[in-house]
């Protein structure tokens, strides 16, 4: 698919058909996700694949409260056949920038204009969104609620040294998979309004 063409039809997707899913696709995914960029080639990110049923369930599980009944979003998300947890790791960019090039050596937080931990394991996310629509599938970012990260880490070993930045489901659309969340309610913001060319006024 031409590169615009894939940007223009990104949107996040929240049914899916239980279809399963090529995994060379969602290797596919993973190996350009490694090609973001990365402060410092740091490259601090980690991403937990669940591609079997068990451990889709399992991630649902513990990530909605006991007794909810499934409202609309959890139950066109939980039939994606994949589930993929973006991690960050803000102790590898302090690691780093402590080498000689960088010379950090302090370790100090207070030196980073803002997480680059973070940025870099979005910028990795968005080249899965990206590839999803490549390949002709769906995909959503979506958080993890704070209240569900620790049983998150439980249930599946996630480290401490590592963060979940949220997750992405990927997945064949549902046929009738129709336009949903806040881009239903909300419109894009016009380029004009949010560019300022020479100055902000
Ligand atoms: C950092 C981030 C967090 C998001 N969290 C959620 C979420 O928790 N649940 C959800 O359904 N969508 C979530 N979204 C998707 C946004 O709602 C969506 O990107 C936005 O409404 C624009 O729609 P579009 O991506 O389909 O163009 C998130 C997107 C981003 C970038």
């Amino acid at each position: 698919m031409e590169f615009q063409e894939v940007v223009r039809r990104r949107r996040m997707i929240r049914e899916y058909a239980d279809t399963p899913v090529d995994p060379a696709v969602v290797d596919r995914a993973l190996a350009n996700a490694v090609r973001a960029p990365s402060a410092g080639f740091s490259q601090g990110w980690a991403f937990l694949v669940l591609d079997q049923r068990p451990d889709v369930e399992r991630f649902w599980e513990v990530t909605t409260t006991p007794g909810e009944l499934p409202d609309s979003w959890l139950a066109g998300m939980r039939t994606a056949p994949v589930v993929v947890i973006p991690c960050s790791s803000k102790a590898a960019y302090l690691g780093r920038y402590a080498e000689p090039d960088k010379g950090w050596t302090d370790e100090d937080e207070a030196r980073w204009p803002v997480p680059f931990w973070h940025m870099d394991a979005a910028m990795a996310s968005l080249l899965i969104l990206l590839t999803a629509v490549d390949e002709g599938l769906g995909s959503c970012f979506f958080g993890i609620p704070p209240e569900h990260e620790a049983t998150v880490r439980d249930a599946f070993g996630i480290p401490a040294a590592f963060d979940p930045v949220g997750a992405i489901t990927l997945g064949h659309r549902a046929p009738d998979e129709a336009p949903s969340g806040s881009a239903t309610t909300r419109q894009r913001k016009p380029q004009a309004d949010v560019v300022h060319r020479g100055s902000w006024g």
